[in-house]
């Protein structure tokens, strides 16, 4: 599975993509906001730090006006993958853009039916929010699971992108679904790393270490 960082913050970034581990990073306009920098400015810096797919948010409502975004975002970076809403507009915009090579994610999934529609006009990610569909009393988590049976039925190359992640059960659940993509913020990424055990164990060795008088 792909590890993807939910975030606009370089610093946390470029920590991360020091562990090797990083594969993309996915922004919106919320966390942009978040970053509180220019728009343009801080997606090209991200798409220095990390080789992967960088998601870039039009926020356009119309087709045109989302072609008019993804002709200004595409150009910053070969990394760039443009993101779309999942609306009628936002699907014939991944159409045309992914007909021409251009990555695209389709955001704010809450359906396996708009997870298809999404597969069907060629979408190189499709993100369904897991965390926003348990806010509302759903399993998000049963969302992933229908769409990878419906992608996997007909062989769509559309990555299953699991997004709105909140905690590490939402990404040991997503990898064992087979989701390809899991998109996280920082905090969670770095919980990953954490067991109690491995703390005292390496607490234990070191202590036991200090005992033999030898060093390395
Ligand atoms: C995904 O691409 C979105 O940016 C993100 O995962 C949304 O998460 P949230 O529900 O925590 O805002």
């Amino acid at each position: 599975m792909k590890f993807f960082v939910d975030t606009a913050d370089t610093g946390e970034i470029s920590e991360l993509a020091e562990t090797g581990l990083l594969d993309g990073v996915t922004t919106n306009p919320s966390l942009i906001h978040k970053a509180g920098r220019d728009f343009m400015e801080v997606t090209r810096e991200i798409c220095g730090l990390v080789r992967g797919p960088v998601s870039a948010e039009v926020v356009a409502l119309d087709h045109e006006g989302m072609m008019r975004e993804a002709e200004v975002l595409r150009k910053i970076a070969d990394n760039v993958c443009i993101k779309v809403p999942l609306t009628i507009d936002g699907l014939k915009t991944c159409k045309k853009l992914t007909g021409d090579g251009t990555m695209v994610n389709v955001t704010l999934c809450f359906s396996a039916n708009q997870a298809l529609l999404a597969a069907k006009a060629g979408a190189t990610f499709i993100s369904p929010f897991v965390g926003r569909h348990d806010d509302v009393g759903f399993d998000g988590m049963h969302l992933i699971e229908d769409i990878r049976l419906i992608y996997d039925n007909y062989a769509f190359e559309t990555e299953v992108l699991v997004a709105s992640i909140r905690h590490p059960i939402h990404v040991l659940q997503s990898a064992k679904i087979g989701a390809d993509v899991a998109t996280m913020p920082p905090a969670v990424i770095r919980n990953l790393f954490k067991h109690p055990l491995t703390d005292k164990g390496i607490e234990g060795f070191l202590a036991d270490w200090a005992k033999t008088g030898q060093s390395i």
